[in-house]
């Protein structure tokens, strides 16, 4: 080869021994094999030269190349398998370590508790109705034969809103609602969210109920007992017993109150129960013939029962829970205890 040829060979296997990586490599190997690289302008100072000379010089150039490319493909093949085991290296995974654990969540022990008795009623044919939490006077009292001088409004600290809107304190209001529209036969369990002007460890101003309400021919007291005996069986176990104490409900006639037997001492007594065995947990009755008038049911026809329940409660009762905030504190400690 032409000394000065050999020059360019020597000069292009140094630049390629000093590329660092194959982006510099590429751009070693275009200064000479490239468009415009050096190479190239061998072959345009070709075209000049005159005939006679032209194949000797081309024969060079030809072998100038092929030398080039040589040595590039062993550093490139070099390069290539040192950036590979660098990539390998750098994207190591260490299979023996401890994986990361996902948090899971868990339910809420009010959402738990509604959903059991959502479960236990919609076995027994209830269908759920949720009404508005904001109501108007009539719906959350009137029409439950509460009318706005009765004492029993005074069970109740309500939050009145303008324009004699109001918080609605009772799910007995979504009772009205479903009977305007529609008529018996009537299963109807109501979930929802009330509020009261009330706040101690058993009280919040906002608490959750279950509202229940049958309505049909010959329904009886009966009738009422024999699915709260279900309920009290589901959520506080099988043993569980329900009474039924007279009480009173504007809404009802006769209204009761019902214990269930205490699931801590199974009806002996103890500081759960206050020693009496019982533990009451909601109220009931027949719905009084006025309400079923204020929805266009005939009572000479129809009768029904009733019965109300604070969610909060049963879960206080089922889980032994002392205090009402920590439902609403939402603490994880707290909560990721209610596990499946
Ligand atoms: N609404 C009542 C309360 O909040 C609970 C209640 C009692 C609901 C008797 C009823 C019922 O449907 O029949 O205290």
């Amino acid at each position: 080869m032409d000394k000065s040829l050999e020059e360019i060979l020597q000069e292009a296997a140094e630049k390629f021994s000093a590329a660092g990586d194959s982006h510099a490599l590429y751009e070693a190997k275009m200064a000479y094999l490239g468009k415009t690289g050096k190479v190239g302008a061998l072959y345009k100072k070709l075209r000049e030269l005159p005939e006679s000379e032209r194949p000797a010089f081309g024969a060079q150039i030809n072998e100038l190349r092929r030398a080039i490319e040589e040595r590039v493909a062993v550093i490139e093949e070099m390069l290539h398998e040192r950036e590979l085991s660098d990539r390998l290296q750098s994207e190591q995974v260490d299979v023996t370590m401890p994986g990361r654990r996902r948090q899971q969540g868990t339910l809420h022990p009010v959402t738990r508790v509604k959903n059991m008795l959502i479960d236990v009623f919609a076995g027994m044919g209830f269908e759920v109705f949720e009404g508005p939490e904001i109501e108007t006077d009539y719906y959350n009292f009137t029409a439950l034969n509460t009318p706005a001088d009765h004492p029993a409004r005074d069970m109740q600290d309500t939050f009145y809103l303008a324009n004699g809107l109001l918080l609605r304190t009772q799910t007995s209001a979504g009772q009205i609602r479903l009977m305007e529209q529609k008529k018996p036969p009537i299963k109807m369990l109501s979930p929802g969210r009330v509020f009261r002007s009330d706040d101690d460890a058993t009280h919040s101003p906002m608490f959750h109920q279950m509202e229940g309400l049958v309505v049909d021919k010959n329904i009886t007291l009966c009738d009422l007992q024999g699915m709260l005996d279900e309920f009290a069986r589901v959520i506080f176990g099988k043993g569980s017993k329900t009474r039924l104490r007279p009480s009173y409900f504007p809404f009802t006639e006769p209204s009761v109150e019902v214990d269930v037997s205490c699931h801590a001492c199974g009806g002996k007594g103890c500081s759960l129960c206050k020693g009496t065995g019982w533990i009451e947990v909601l109220g009931a009755g027949m719905v009084n013939r006025r309400v079923l008038e204020n929805c266009g049911i005939d009572p000479d026809e129809y009768s029904g029962f009733a019965f109300g329940m604070g969610i909060e409660r049963i879960a206080m009762l089922k889980y032994g829970i002392n205090n009402i905030k920590l439902l609403t504190e939402n603490d994880v400690r707290f909560l990721g205890q209610f596990k499946d």
